[in-house]
């Protein structure tokens, strides 16, 4: 048996990676224990697993504080410890032009939000491991220096609906079947400055006949996620 470890969890959606991952730890197949789960979705149907299961839950919303920054962004407005420029030149998530206003807006909003996030966990300080259970937003590097502490250890782990490199971005099922695949996979990696572009830890594929749909392809798919993230959540537990 591998060392107890503490998850945290962040979700978008409906959370059925989430589900998974609670009754793994549950029954035993994964030495862990979720502290929490948060949300950038105050909708989102997933956290009303957490609640049943006992777990922390809190919400930062990411389309109000973004809203809001469309207002304006003052330096007020941002985290104390935030350096845009530091930010910037690592980031690989949009063009890195210094003098592209967008790319500065992207970069802050998310910042202020990643702060609200920040701030929301650090009563769990005692996290081994960050999971990216169907998160839907993208985290710079002003958040994940936050969490990889320690130089060269990764410990912010994200699941991925395709076979990556492959389909990075916000619909991998889609775009696998939409490309026309004849296989299709899911994979868990660990969340570095890019998207989707951090070490893979593990994949799992299924075949696509013609006669399937993108439903299909996505249930197909989900269900290969639900086997996959326990193993590699269990994984980095065993190797701690
Ligand atoms: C899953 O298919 C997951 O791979 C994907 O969102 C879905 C969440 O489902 N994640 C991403 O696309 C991340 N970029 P769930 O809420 O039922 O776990």
């Amino acid at each position: 048996m591998a060392k107890k470890i503490n998850i945290g969890t962040l979700i978008s959606g409906g959370g059925t990676n989430l589900q998974a991952i609670i009754d793994a730890c549950a029954h035993g197949q994964i030495d862990a224990t979720i502290l929490f789960t948060g949300s950038d979705n105050p909708g989102a149907k997933g956290m009303d697993r957490a609640r049943k299961a006992g777990i922390d839950t809190f919400v930062v919303d990411y389309s109000r504080i973004i809203s809001a920054c469309k207002q304006g962004i003052s330096d007020a407005d941002l985290p104390r410890d935030f350096d845009l420029a530091e930010t910037l030149s690592k980031q690989k998530l949009v063009s890195n032009d210094a003098a592209n206003g967008q790319a500065h807006f992207f970069i802050k909003s998310r910042a202020i939000a990643e702060r609200q996030l920040l701030d929301q966990m650090a009563a769990y300080d005692d996290m081994d491991l960050l999971v990216l259970a169907g998160f839907m937003r993208v985290l710079t590097p002003y958040f994940i220096d936050r969490i990889n502490t320690e130089p060269g250890q990764f410990r912010i782990m994200n699941i991925h609906p395709a076979l990556l490199p492959a389909f990075p971005g916000t619909d991998g099922y889609g775009d696998t079947f939409r490309y026309g695949c004849k296989v299709g996979g899911c994979t868990v990696h660990f969340i570095d400055y890019g998207e989707d572009t951090g070490p893979i830890i593990g994949q799992k594929a299924f075949e696509i006949s013609d006669r399937d749909t993108l439903d299909d392809v996505k249930r197909n798919g989900l269900e290969k996620e639900w086997e996959l993230y326990p193993a590699c959540i269990q994984k980095f537990a065993e190797s701690l």
